[in-house]
């Protein structure tokens, strides 16, 4: 992945064209850095036209970084109702909080430093510097990546991170020094409402149709390419929550690989029914006072999802407590005070919490 992609022909004919045909919104017609975050956040899953209503009610409320830090989680939540992805509001306050413990309540006008905040990565971080505080810096998302591979001719793979960062330095390597928000928002601006996905392309609308490498050789509707990602193997399990005199039972998992050293739940292979586990306790002689089904619930990892369905299974007094290999029983506060169990048996925690005995 050396060397760059080879941009500088785009920079002039696109510039030209930003500015007789951008369009007017909110946030560009007052880009303050607060502006630019908001409404860089809002649109990272939401439509510009359906974004507009949302900031306009947000800024009124809370106009500025410190009336967002101090805002209740509740006010917050309510503001971003209907934009959905409610994390995005989460680090928004996040991010607040930390400009005023750091920044004397603003945006720093430094690349790195607005990447080490919740919330923002590289796109948003380049965005902020650029249309904010006229810093060169690249801002690539999936527009920009969609109108530069269709430029290049290139086949190049956009959902590896490598081409990414080799597509930001190249960005970064032609931006132009007196405009650089311009020259970003071009890019998105083109990829918006003229190089435009699902193989509609309005390539006799482009400023740089007779540079376009992608359209002069007819390619233009199959790229960019992104190469499907492998399917994630899925994992049938039964969880068993063995409950002793109040305790549960857990079991550390191996030192490596998913999970490595945490808590768990014993499980099974596969999904068990209730009287396949009530016979699978009688082999073992494990005598129960109740067995419960729990439900079922999954958990996504990157390469594996489980599927989880789970037992709670109350042992009669008269049972020994050494019933699996490596079992501990731990006393219900010690399940969030002591032992790390993860995020993935949430489900099957709440209920052993909800559950009062
Ligand atoms: N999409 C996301 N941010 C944008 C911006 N500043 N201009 C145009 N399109 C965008």
């Amino acid at each position: 992945m050396d060397g760059l992609y080879s941009l500088g022909a785009l920079v002039e004919p696109l510039c030209l064209w930003y500015r007789e045909n951008k369009r007017s919104m909110p946030w560009r017609d007052d880009p303050a850095p607060y502006h630019v975050w908001l409404s860089e956040i809002m649109l990272q899953q939401t439509r510009i036209e359906a974004v507009k209503a949302y900031y306009e009610r947000f800024t009124k409320k809370l106009p500025d970084v410190e009336a967002l830090a101090a805002v209740s989680e509740e006010e917050l939540l309510k503001l971003w109702e209907g934009l959905g992805y409610y994390n995005r509001a989460r680090n928004l306050k996040k991010a607040a909080v930390l400009m005023v413990e750091r920044y004397d309540g603003k945006l720093p006008a430094d690349y790195e430093l607005l990447m080490e905040l919740p919330g923002i990565g590289s796109y948003t971080a380049g965005a902020v510097a650029s249309i904010a505080y006229g810093i060169p810096a690249p801002a690539v998302d999936g527009n920009v990546l969609r109108v530069t591979m269709r430029f290049l001719n290139c086949r190049d793979d956009i959902g590896r991170m490598a081409v990414r960062k080799k597509m930001e330095r190249s960005v970064m390597d032609v931006i132009p020094k007196d405009c650089p928000g311009d020259f970003n928002q071009a890019l998105m601006e083109l990829g918006e409402t003229v190089c435009i996905p699902n193989g509609v392309p309005l390539c006799e609308k482009c400023p740089l149709e007779n540079l376009c490498a992608g359209h002069q050789m007819g390619n233009e509707k199959e790229l960019p390419v992104r190469k499907e990602k492998k399917a994630r193997r899925v994992e049938k399990r039964t969880i068993l929550v063995f409950e002793r005199n109040g305790c549960i039972g857990i079991t550390r998992r191996p030192d490596s690989g998913l999970l490595a050293g945490l808590w768990e739940f014993p499980s099974l292979d596969g999904h068990m029914g209730i009287s396949g586990l009530r016979e699978w306790l009688k082999e073992r002689k494990i005598n129960v006072e109740t067995v419960a089904r729990m439900g079922r619930a999954k958990h996504i990892f990157s390469h594996v999802e489980w599927h989880m369905t789970g037992y709670r299974i109350v042992l009669a007094e008269n049972t020994l407590p050494d019933i699996v290999p490596g079992l501990v029983w731990a006393q219900r506060e010690q399940l969030s005070d002591m032992y790390a169990v993860p995020v993935a048996f949430r489900f099957f925690l709440e209920q052993i919490f909800a559950s009062v005995r």
